[in-house]
This record gives structure tokens, sequence and C-alpha cells, in this order.
């Protein structure tokens, strides 16, 4: 197995069989031996420093229904918000202060009519706080929305594809969604320039160690600049609520394959690490992730914002505790970069 990790780490690359043999091995010493290649490669690349993201959470309205998240249209237990312009520039502001240089704004897909007032936003923050990175994450459009928020100043944006298998696609979404669809618009948004992030629920239902090797492969060939991965966790309103959660230390294992594979990405260690285990983030860093996302959106929707159940969004989650997540950070000889921390990648 060291063999093998020894190889990913060379080479960048395995084949499936390969991949699947990390993904299965259960001696704890090449675990460990796999979590330690990927944190040392991610160390020569950013040193023992973790860049911090500032997420805005901009409204739970969502005209999309897929099976697992919990601000799905179809969850009428959710009472519905949206931020407005003057709540996203206090939540900037106060990221600011703080010394948050990138803000990602996310929130659930909205229909194009509401693409203009996006720009708008995109160009008073930019204008306001021109050292700054916005990050986009909402959803699928097409690509003249895409291009317009591009020219509007954003900066990266975040599309996780969830599956590259379209069958399991099929099982965790509506009809209408396709994943073909979802990767045609993650092509558009590499054409546009944008740094962007995509990346799996790990663990989620109907989930196979098969379909994760082809969801590593396509990450592989697709060379994104970030790679936002975390494990699946019920939201009980939901269809697929009773399933069981997904694994830490699978994730742990897709951060530290990817970490090898892809040395210069950036690889968030979850908000869903975070909740599923007190002490997820620490591990998420320890298997090569090198991001966290502190919380900034308003204490008062941060509940409604709700994908899953239990999600963290307090202390060391929150952007106000960023001491504290300073203190955990410390804990393993890590520190906070204050930097906009943007992709070392060179555009091809
Ligand atoms: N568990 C874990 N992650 C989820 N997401 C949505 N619902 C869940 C859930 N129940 C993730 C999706 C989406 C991102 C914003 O949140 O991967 O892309």
């Amino acid at each position: 197995m060291k063999r093998l990790v020894d190889k990913l780490r060379e080479r960048h690359e395995l084949d499936s069989e390969e991949y699947r043999s990390l993904l299965i091995m259960h001696d704890p010493q090449d675990i460990e031996y796999l979590f330690g290649q990927a944190r040392e490669v991610s160390q020569r690349h950013f040193g023992r420093s973790i860049y911090l993201r500032g997420l805005i959470e901009l409204s739970n309205v969502c005209r999309n229904n897929c099976l697992y998240c919990g601000i799905r249209r179809g969850n009428c237990h959710v009472s519905r918000y949206n931020l407005n312009r003057e709540q996203v520039m206090a939540c900037c502001e106060q990221g600011y202060d703080i010394g948050f240089r990138t803000f990602v704004i996310q929130g659930g897909e909205w229909g194009e009519e509401r693409s203009p007032w996006i720009a708008d936003l995109i160009r008073e923050i930019k204008s306001r706080w021109p050292d700054c990175a916005i990050t986009l994450s909402l959803g699928e459009h097409p690509r003249e929305t895409y291009a317009l928020w591009r020219d509007a100043g954003a900066d990266r944006y975040l599309l996780r594809h969830e599956t590259h298998n379209q069958r399991l696609y099929g099982l965790l979404h509506p009809r209408e969604m396709t994943s073909a669809h979802r990767l045609q618009c993650l092509d558009w948004l590499m054409e546009l320039g944008y740094q962007v992030g995509t990346g799996i629920m790990v663990g989620a239902p109907f989930q196979t160690i098969g379909s994760i090797v082809e969801d590593v492969e396509y990450l592989v060939r697709f060379k994104p600049h970030m790679i936002g991965m975390g494990p699946f966790i019920p939201q009980h309103d939901t269809p697929l609520g009773r399933f069981p959660a997904g694994s830490v230390e699978l994730t742990q294992r897709l951060y530290a394959i990817l970490r090898l594979a892809l040395p210069q990405a950036l690889i968030p260690s979850t908000t869903a690490m975070a909740s599923l285990a007190p002490d997820g983030r620490l591990r998420g860093i320890l298997a090569g992730a090198n991001v966290v996302m502190p919380n900034l959106s308003p204490t008062d929707t941060r509940k409604m914002y709700a994908l899953y159940d239990n999600k963290a969004s307090l202390g060391a989650e929150s952007a106000k505790g960023v001491h504290l997540l300073a203190d955990e950070l410390a804990t393993i000889g890590y520190h906070i970069d204050w930097s906009r921390g943007d992709s070392p990648q060179k555009k091809e």
C-alpha cells in the first residue's frame, strides 16, 4: 500500500483499481502513511498555513429539489429568507474588520430574473473592498449569467458535481437535473476564467466505492482549483433523511488522495466534517486540507440555512469565533494565513 501512496505522490495519478485499493485499505499504518504523505505535500506548497474564507449564506430559497438537501424546494418546514443588500454588506464589513479577504456568497438556486441584482452586489462589494476575492456558490446558471457575474468582478465559483456517476446522480436528484448539465456548467466556469471548485458528498446514499473512484478520476482530469468534499449528513425532513451519515475517515482519505494527485489544489476541511465530529476539522487538515470557511452569516438566519441536521455554525465555525479556530489550529502546529489565498495553479 505504501508503494501505491508513493506512486500517487510521484505521478499524481493511479488507475482505477489502485484508487480502489487506497479507498478500501484497512491497515491503520497504511492509512496514517497516506495522511502523512498528504500532509507533507500540503506543507510543501502552503506551509502550516490555513486560508480562511468567510461564508455568507445569502438565501435558503431554492428552485431545486435535491433529495438530500434540507433547503430543497419541497421542504415546507423551512422558513425562507433572503438577505438584502445592506445585510450582505454588513456581513462583509464585519468580516473585513476581523481580517477576512475572501467572501463566499452561497445560496439556493434562484431564477435568472435576479441575476442582475447579484451582479450589482458583486460590483458593490468589489468597489468597497477591492483587495478581497469574491467566490460565488449559487448553483447552475446559463453561461451568460456566469459571464455577467465574472464581468462584475467575481473571482471564483464553487459548484460541486456531487457525483460523476449518472445513475447515482439520478437517484439523488429530481428528473429535471442532470449530471451532464452540471458538468457543462463547470466547463463554462473554467472557460470564463473563474477559479473553479467542485467536489462530492462522501457517503451519500447509494454511493459505492466504484462511484467514488469515478469521481476521483473526474477530478484528476478536470483539475479544479478547489475541491470541496464533506460527509453526507441526513436532514430529517428530506426523502433521504433516514440514511446513515458518511464517515469522517473516508472523507479524510479523499482529501489525502486528492492532495497527492493535485498538490496545489485548495482543499477545505468542510463544515460537514466539523459537524460530524468535534475534531473533524482538524482531522481534515491532518489529511492534507488547507482551507477553512467560517460562517459570516447573520446569527438569526444561520439556523434557517440547515442543509443537514446539527450543522455547525457557532464557536470555531463562526467568523466571530476565529480566535477559537486559531487556538484549535495551534494545537496541531498550524496557523491562519490572512491573505486572499488565491489558487497557485497557473491557467493553461
Ligand atoms: N449532507 C452533506 N452535504 C450536503 N449538501 C447538501 N445537502 C447535504 C447533506 N444533507 C452539500 C452539497 C452542496 C453543498 C452546498 O452542500 O454537496 O453542493
